[in-house]
């Protein structure tokens, strides 16, 4: 036994010192070490022998494993090193190029208008409300006082699902607001809206908000007022701002709000055709019809809504003059805000 394991010792001693590789390390410590390897071989054959004998082929069995285990253990250290320096020096690793950056992404620009825009009314003690993009006859137009034989209802304008339709705009969160609420409130209710238009100013969607402020006492003094504070705050205090008389079947008085063209400051040019004038939204004060469908009474309280497309405010602060560059998701436009 003691001659055999001096045999496998000076295999041993002379294989090692032949090894090149890390490959061939691997294919020592298997045939030594592994499960079927000279050591495990040789621990069996030491059941066979006379009891007396066995502690002391123990011993020399087990030195010789240990020392087998640390010789191949410090030569893959050895090549291990001498691996990494070969794959620096050798130019694989070109440890002067640049990092690859990771590209961050940004907020969308109708993210950020709708964010700037929720953070004034926000200032100003309105509060967030959102209702379903999908809507029946009912909450986009019956409650709003809009007429069965109104334009807006035609199917050229409204995407109809069934009896449902996509809203065409964010008016019906005030009734879903004014039906769960009690006066007094402040509203505004951002959101997707749907209408059956598409070229340079219009897409199938596109995003509103809604105000809406219920009080006793209001007045269209008082709607002026925020209009103002708010196009003052989004355009800069310069802004000149007029108020147009206009109709909406759910408010009366109603007004459509311009403001002095940014592109011209009002000296007329081509995106406000030439009238020195840009058309921005669209309010008035409730029609009482309408506080009826929620069951306020009209006697008692008084209300204000408008509406605004937030496309267009991002198209006029930024500048953009094709709506359709919003959704197309094109890096080189996204990038720059
Ligand atoms: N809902 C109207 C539209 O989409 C805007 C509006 C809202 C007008 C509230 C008056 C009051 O055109």
């Amino acid at each position: 036994m003691i001659k055999k394991l001096k045999q496998h010792q000076d295999d041993f001693d002379l294989l090692i010192s032949k090894v090149s590789s890390l490959k061939e390390l691997k294919q020592l410590r298997s045939e030594f070490l592994g499960k079927k390897g000279c050591v495990s071989l040789m621990l069996n054959e030491m059941r066979s022998l006379p009891d007396d004998q066995k502690p002391q082929a123990g011993k020399h069995i087990n030195e010789f494993k240990q020392s087998v285990a640390t010789l191949i253990q410090e030569k893959t250290q050895v090549f291990e090193k001498a691996f990494d320096q070969t794959s620096v020096n050798s130019e694989e690793f070109d440890t002067t190029l640049p990092g690859r950056r990771n590209s961050s992404g940004s907020i969308h620009p109708v993210t950020q208008i709708m964010d700037e825009i929720i953070s004034i009314f926000f200032s100003l003690g309105f509060k967030v409300e959102e209702g379903p993009e999908i809507e029946s006859d009912f909450y986009n137009f019956e409650a709003l006082n809009i007429p069965k034989d109104h334009p807006a209802r035609d199917m050229q304008d409204t995407f109809y699902i069934g009896n449902d339709v996509l809203r065409t705009h964010t008016s019906p969160v005030q009734i879903h607001v004014m039906e769960n609420q009690k006066p007094p409130l402040r509203i505004i209710a951002p959101g997707k809206v749907f209408r059956c238009d598409s070229d340079v100013s219009h897409t199938p969607m596109f995003h509103q908000i809604e105000g809406l402020m219920v009080d006793e006492n209001l007045s269209f003094g008082d709607l002026k007022g925020v209009m103002n504070i708010f196009l003052h705050e989004i355009f800069g205090q310069q802004t000149k701002t007029r108020f147009r008389p206009s109709f909406f079947p759910f408010t009366c008085p109603s007004a459509e709000v311009d403001i002095e063209c940014v592109m011209c400051s009002g000296k007329g040019c081509q995106v406000c055709s030439k009238t020195g004038w840009l058309e921005i939204l669209g309010c008035g004060m409730v029609d009482p019809a309408v506080f009826k469908s929620v069951n306020y009474d009209s006697e008692r309280w008084l209300g204000f809504a408008f509406g605004l497309g937030i496309e267009r405010i991002a198209m006029l602060k930024y500048r953009i003059n094709d709506i359709r560059l919003f959704f197309e998701n094109d890096l080189r436009f996204l990038k720059q805000f």
